[in-house]
Protein backbone atom coordinates (compact mmCIF):
# COMPACT_ATOMS: atom_id res chain seq x y z
CA UNK A 1 0.00 0.00 0.00
CA UNK A 2 1.59 3.38 -0.93
CA UNK A 3 1.69 6.28 1.26
CA UNK A 4 -0.85 9.23 1.16
CA UNK A 5 0.86 11.96 -1.38
CA UNK A 6 1.61 15.12 1.71
CA UNK A 7 1.70 18.65 0.50
CA UNK A 8 5.25 20.34 1.03
CA UNK A 9 4.53 23.74 2.61
CA UNK A 10 2.34 27.31 1.74
CA UNK A 11 2.85 28.43 -1.26
CA UNK A 12 0.48 31.68 -0.40
CA UNK A 13 -3.03 32.56 -0.20
CA UNK A 14 -6.12 34.57 -2.43
CA UNK A 15 -8.47 37.22 -1.32
CA UNK A 16 -11.16 39.31 -2.46
CA UNK A 17 -11.17 42.46 -1.68
CA UNK A 18 -13.29 45.92 -2.98
CA UNK A 19 -10.18 48.18 -3.90
CA UNK A 20 -7.45 46.40 -5.21
CA UNK A 21 -4.99 49.71 -5.22
CA UNK A 22 -5.55 50.11 -2.23
CA UNK A 23 -4.59 46.60 -1.57
CA UNK A 24 -1.61 46.89 -3.61
CA UNK A 25 -0.45 49.88 -1.77
CA UNK A 26 -0.57 48.43 1.43
CA UNK A 27 1.42 44.88 0.52
CA UNK A 28 4.31 46.83 -1.45
CA UNK A 29 4.44 49.13 1.06
CA UNK A 30 5.13 46.13 2.92
CA UNK A 31 7.82 45.35 0.90
CA UNK A 32 6.59 42.29 -1.79
CA UNK A 33 6.73 42.59 -5.14
CA UNK A 34 3.71 43.42 -7.38
CA UNK A 35 2.63 42.89 -10.62
CA UNK A 36 -1.37 43.76 -11.99
CA UNK A 37 -3.54 42.53 -14.67
CA UNK A 38 -7.52 42.77 -15.65
CA UNK A 39 -7.80 40.05 -13.24
CA UNK A 40 -6.27 41.38 -10.23
CA UNK A 41 -3.08 42.10 -8.49
CA UNK A 42 -0.19 39.41 -7.57
CA UNK A 43 2.25 39.76 -4.78
CA UNK A 44 5.52 37.86 -4.35
CA UNK A 45 8.41 38.36 -1.84
CA UNK A 46 11.04 40.29 -4.18
CA UNK A 47 13.03 37.20 -6.32
CA UNK A 48 10.83 33.87 -5.34
CA UNK A 49 9.54 32.09 -8.81
CA UNK A 50 5.74 32.57 -7.78
CA UNK A 51 3.05 34.60 -6.44
CA UNK A 52 2.63 34.84 -2.65
CA UNK A 53 -0.71 36.31 -2.66
CA UNK A 54 -3.43 36.88 -5.70
CA UNK A 55 -5.77 39.49 -4.83
CA UNK A 56 -8.99 39.55 -6.68
CA UNK A 57 -11.51 42.24 -7.24
CA UNK A 58 -15.16 41.57 -4.80
CA UNK A 59 -17.99 43.20 -2.90
CA UNK A 60 -16.30 42.26 0.57
CA UNK A 61 -12.98 41.66 1.41
CA UNK A 62 -12.79 37.35 1.82
CA UNK A 63 -9.99 34.83 2.18
CA UNK A 64 -10.47 32.90 -1.30
CA UNK A 65 -8.11 30.19 -1.74
CA UNK A 66 -5.10 28.58 0.12
CA UNK A 67 -2.17 27.40 -1.51
CA UNK A 68 0.00 24.86 -0.94
CA UNK A 69 3.02 23.20 -2.61
CA UNK A 70 3.42 19.17 -3.55
CA UNK A 71 5.87 17.91 -5.44
CA UNK A 72 4.82 17.48 -9.50
CA UNK A 73 5.15 13.93 -9.04
CA UNK A 74 2.24 13.54 -6.76
CA UNK A 75 -0.37 15.42 -8.53
CA UNK A 76 -2.02 12.49 -10.01
CA UNK A 77 -2.04 10.76 -6.52
CA UNK A 78 -3.37 14.07 -5.08
CA UNK A 79 -6.07 14.05 -7.41
CA UNK A 80 -7.13 10.50 -6.57
CA UNK A 81 -7.03 11.03 -2.83
CA UNK A 82 -9.22 14.02 -2.75
CA UNK A 83 -12.02 12.36 -5.41
CA UNK A 84 -11.81 9.62 -2.67
CA UNK A 85 -13.34 12.05 -0.15
CA UNK A 86 -16.01 12.06 -2.77
CA UNK A 87 -14.54 15.88 -4.19
CA UNK A 88 -14.39 17.55 -7.27
CA UNK A 89 -11.22 18.55 -8.49
CA UNK A 90 -10.71 20.52 -11.27
CA UNK A 91 -7.95 22.64 -12.80
CA UNK A 92 -9.56 26.13 -11.92
CA UNK A 93 -11.93 27.23 -9.95
CA UNK A 94 -13.76 29.05 -12.25
CA UNK A 95 -11.56 32.50 -12.12
CA UNK A 96 -10.04 34.21 -14.87
CA UNK A 97 -6.04 34.44 -13.59
CA UNK A 98 -5.65 31.78 -11.18
CA UNK A 99 -2.86 30.09 -11.08
CA UNK A 100 -2.51 26.39 -12.29
CA UNK A 101 -2.26 23.16 -10.33
CA UNK A 102 -4.86 21.15 -8.96
CA UNK A 103 -8.16 23.06 -7.14
CA UNK A 104 -11.01 21.65 -5.25
CA UNK A 105 -13.30 23.10 -2.28
CA UNK A 106 -12.62 21.38 0.84
CA UNK A 107 -16.24 20.26 2.98
CA UNK A 108 -16.15 24.44 4.45
CA UNK A 109 -16.02 25.85 0.63
CA UNK A 110 -12.76 27.01 1.16
CA UNK A 111 -10.81 26.54 -2.36
CA UNK A 112 -7.68 24.94 -2.27
CA UNK A 113 -4.86 25.29 -4.67
CA UNK A 114 -2.12 22.46 -5.03
CA UNK A 115 0.72 24.11 -6.51
CA UNK A 116 2.83 21.64 -8.12
CA UNK A 117 6.54 23.01 -7.43
CA UNK A 118 8.67 22.08 -4.62
CA UNK A 119 9.28 25.07 -2.08
CA UNK A 120 12.19 27.36 -3.15
CA UNK A 121 14.91 27.63 -0.44
CA UNK A 122 14.87 30.32 1.07
CA UNK A 123 17.54 33.20 -0.12
CA UNK A 124 20.67 33.99 1.84
CA UNK A 125 20.46 36.24 4.59
CA UNK A 126 23.73 38.00 5.83
CA UNK A 127 23.19 39.88 9.49
CA UNK A 128 26.03 42.08 10.86
CA UNK A 129 28.31 41.38 13.33
CA UNK A 130 26.99 41.89 17.00
CA UNK A 131 28.90 42.61 20.42
CA UNK A 132 27.17 40.37 22.34
CA UNK A 133 28.36 40.32 26.09
CA UNK A 134 32.01 39.62 26.00
CA UNK A 135 32.04 38.83 22.62
CA UNK A 136 33.05 41.80 20.27
CA UNK A 137 33.06 40.94 16.34
CA UNK A 138 32.52 44.40 15.28
CA UNK A 139 34.88 46.79 16.31
CA UNK A 140 35.46 50.82 14.81
CA UNK A 141 32.09 50.03 12.50
CA UNK A 142 29.27 52.56 12.12
CA UNK A 143 26.63 49.96 12.28
CA UNK A 144 23.79 52.55 12.28
CA UNK A 145 25.38 53.86 9.05
CA UNK A 146 26.05 50.88 7.00
CA UNK A 147 23.11 48.55 7.96
CA UNK A 148 20.77 48.03 5.25
CA UNK A 149 17.36 49.38 5.91
CA UNK A 150 15.44 48.64 3.48
CA UNK A 151 15.63 44.46 3.01
CA UNK A 152 12.54 42.78 1.60
CA UNK A 153 10.81 40.26 3.17
CA UNK A 154 12.40 35.83 2.18
CA UNK A 155 9.50 34.49 1.50
CA UNK A 156 5.69 33.74 2.79
CA UNK A 157 6.69 31.78 5.98
CA UNK A 158 3.04 30.79 7.61
CA UNK A 159 -0.69 32.22 7.63
CA UNK A 160 -3.43 31.38 10.70
CA UNK A 161 -6.61 30.76 9.33
CA UNK A 162 -9.67 31.27 11.69
CA UNK A 163 -12.30 28.56 11.10
CA UNK A 164 -15.75 27.21 13.06
CA UNK A 165 -15.20 23.50 13.85
CA UNK A 166 -11.54 23.45 13.79
CA UNK A 167 -10.81 19.86 15.27
CA UNK A 168 -13.09 19.31 12.48
CA UNK A 169 -10.74 21.06 9.59
CA UNK A 170 -7.64 20.35 11.35
CA UNK A 171 -8.77 16.27 10.99
CA UNK A 172 -9.17 16.60 7.55
CA UNK A 173 -6.04 18.77 6.92
CA UNK A 174 -4.01 16.42 8.12
CA UNK A 175 -5.25 13.38 6.84
CA UNK A 176 -6.06 14.50 3.11
CA UNK A 177 -3.66 17.17 2.64
CA UNK A 178 -0.62 15.51 4.93
CA UNK A 179 0.19 18.48 7.55
CA UNK A 180 0.77 17.23 11.28
CA UNK A 181 -0.40 19.51 14.29
CA UNK A 182 3.11 20.34 15.71
CA UNK A 183 1.28 22.50 18.80
CA UNK A 184 -2.21 23.66 19.93
CA UNK A 185 -2.46 26.61 22.40
CA UNK A 186 -5.45 27.17 25.11
CA UNK A 187 -8.14 24.70 23.21
CA UNK A 188 -8.22 27.02 20.06
CA UNK A 189 -5.62 27.48 18.15
CA UNK A 190 -3.56 24.11 16.05
CA UNK A 191 0.22 24.93 14.46
CA UNK A 192 0.78 23.00 11.59
CA UNK A 193 4.09 21.99 9.85
CA UNK A 194 4.61 20.05 7.01
CA UNK A 195 7.30 18.34 4.88
CA UNK A 196 9.91 16.64 5.53
CA UNK A 197 13.62 17.06 7.00
CA UNK A 198 14.15 20.34 9.22
CA UNK A 199 11.05 22.62 8.61
CA UNK A 200 9.71 25.48 10.21
CA UNK A 201 7.51 24.45 13.43
CA UNK A 202 4.27 25.88 11.59
CA UNK A 203 3.34 26.77 8.10
CA UNK A 204 -0.21 27.30 8.30
CA UNK A 205 -2.75 26.94 11.46
CA UNK A 206 -6.21 27.09 12.47
CA UNK A 207 -7.97 29.22 15.51
CA UNK A 208 -11.20 28.21 16.34
CA UNK A 209 -13.43 31.55 15.37
CA UNK A 210 -16.97 32.52 14.42
CA UNK A 211 -16.36 32.28 10.89
CA UNK A 212 -14.16 31.79 8.20
CA UNK A 213 -11.06 34.38 7.30
CA UNK A 214 -7.74 35.07 6.94
CA UNK A 215 -6.20 35.48 11.00
CA UNK A 216 -2.77 36.86 9.81
CA UNK A 217 -0.19 36.07 6.82
CA UNK A 218 3.67 36.22 7.77
CA UNK A 219 6.66 36.28 6.35
CA UNK A 220 9.78 35.42 6.96
CA UNK A 221 12.78 38.11 7.58
CA UNK A 222 16.31 38.26 8.44
CA UNK A 223 16.00 39.55 12.11
CA UNK A 224 14.68 41.75 14.78
CA UNK A 225 16.04 44.75 12.39
CA UNK A 226 14.58 44.07 9.64
CA UNK A 227 11.00 43.24 11.94
CA UNK A 228 12.00 46.97 13.17
CA UNK A 229 12.48 48.30 10.17
CA UNK A 230 9.06 46.72 8.62
CA UNK A 231 7.29 48.02 11.49
CA UNK A 232 8.76 51.50 10.72
CA UNK A 233 8.21 51.77 7.10
CA UNK A 234 4.44 50.56 7.44
CA UNK A 235 3.91 53.22 10.33
CA UNK A 236 5.62 55.89 8.21
CA UNK A 237 3.11 54.51 4.79
CA UNK A 238 0.12 55.65 7.27
CA UNK A 239 -0.71 51.67 8.92
CA UNK A 240 -0.59 52.70 12.41
CA UNK A 241 -2.43 49.91 14.05
CA UNK A 242 0.74 47.74 14.82
CA UNK A 243 1.16 45.45 17.72
CA UNK A 244 4.90 44.39 18.54
CA UNK A 245 7.54 43.93 18.14
CA UNK A 246 7.72 40.74 20.81
CA UNK A 247 8.34 37.06 21.29
CA UNK A 248 6.07 34.25 20.53
CA UNK A 249 5.52 31.56 22.89
CA UNK A 250 5.38 28.06 21.11
CA UNK A 251 7.25 28.47 18.22
CA UNK A 252 9.56 30.97 20.11
CA UNK A 253 9.77 33.85 16.88
CA UNK A 254 10.39 37.29 16.99
CA UNK A 255 7.49 39.46 15.16
CA UNK A 256 5.52 42.54 14.83
CA UNK A 257 2.09 42.85 13.18
CA UNK A 258 0.44 45.67 11.52
CA UNK A 259 -3.12 46.06 10.42
CA UNK A 260 -4.20 45.20 6.90
CA UNK A 261 -7.36 47.70 5.85
CA UNK A 262 -9.71 44.83 6.55
CA UNK A 263 -8.95 43.68 9.67
CA UNK A 264 -6.84 41.17 9.48
CA UNK A 265 -2.91 41.28 9.93
CA UNK A 266 0.58 40.79 8.49
CA UNK A 267 3.11 39.93 10.37
CA UNK A 268 7.04 39.64 10.07
CA UNK A 269 9.03 37.32 11.60
CA UNK A 270 12.17 36.02 12.60
CA UNK A 271 13.97 32.90 14.65
CA UNK A 272 11.27 30.30 14.44
CA UNK A 273 11.97 27.30 16.03
CA UNK A 274 12.44 24.48 13.92
CA UNK A 275 11.67 21.06 14.15
CA UNK A 276 12.16 17.80 12.31
CA UNK A 277 10.64 13.92 12.91
CA UNK A 278 11.58 13.62 16.38
CA UNK A 279 9.25 16.84 17.54
CA UNK A 280 6.56 15.83 20.17
CA UNK A 281 3.03 17.81 19.57
CA UNK A 282 2.00 19.40 23.18
CA UNK A 283 -1.06 21.26 24.19
CA UNK A 284 0.00 24.31 25.81
CA UNK A 285 -2.43 26.65 27.94
CA UNK A 286 0.03 29.58 27.69
CA UNK A 287 0.25 33.43 26.65
CA UNK A 288 0.79 34.09 22.77
CA UNK A 289 3.98 35.81 23.56
CA UNK A 290 6.82 35.68 26.53
CA UNK A 291 7.45 39.10 25.73
CA UNK A 292 5.86 42.16 24.01
CA UNK A 293 3.09 44.61 24.01
CA UNK A 294 -0.01 44.78 26.30
CA UNK A 295 -2.16 41.62 25.99
CA UNK A 296 -4.71 41.79 23.44
CA UNK A 297 -7.57 39.63 23.81
CA UNK A 298 -8.49 40.00 20.09
CA UNK A 299 -5.45 37.71 19.20
CA UNK A 300 -7.12 34.22 20.33
CA UNK A 301 -10.30 35.33 20.86
CA UNK A 302 -13.30 33.76 19.69
CA UNK A 303 -14.30 36.72 18.22
CA UNK A 304 -12.47 38.58 15.97
CA UNK A 305 -14.57 41.72 15.87
CA UNK A 306 -11.76 43.98 13.84
CA UNK A 307 -11.86 41.25 10.86
CA UNK A 308 -14.35 42.85 8.70
CA UNK A 309 -14.54 39.12 6.63
CA UNK A 310 -18.12 38.48 5.93
CA UNK A 311 -20.02 36.10 8.67
FE1 LIG B 1 2.42 34.22 12.92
Amino acid sequence: MTSSPKILGLSGFGLTVPDLDEARRFYTSFGLDSTQSAQGVFLRSPGRQHDEIAIFPGREKRLSHLSFFIDPSTTEAFAERVAREGIAVKDNPGRAGAAPGLWFQEPWGMWIHLNPMRPEPTAACPMPAENTGTSQRRVNVHLWQEIDRKRAPLRIGHMLMFTQEWEKVEKFYCDVLGFRTTDRANGKVAFMAAGDGVIDHHCFGLINGTHRGLQHASFHVGGIDDIGFTAWKMREAGYKDGFGPGRHAVASNLFHYTRDPWGSWIECYADMDMIDDHWQPREWKSLPYIWGPDWSPEFWANDHNANLEPR
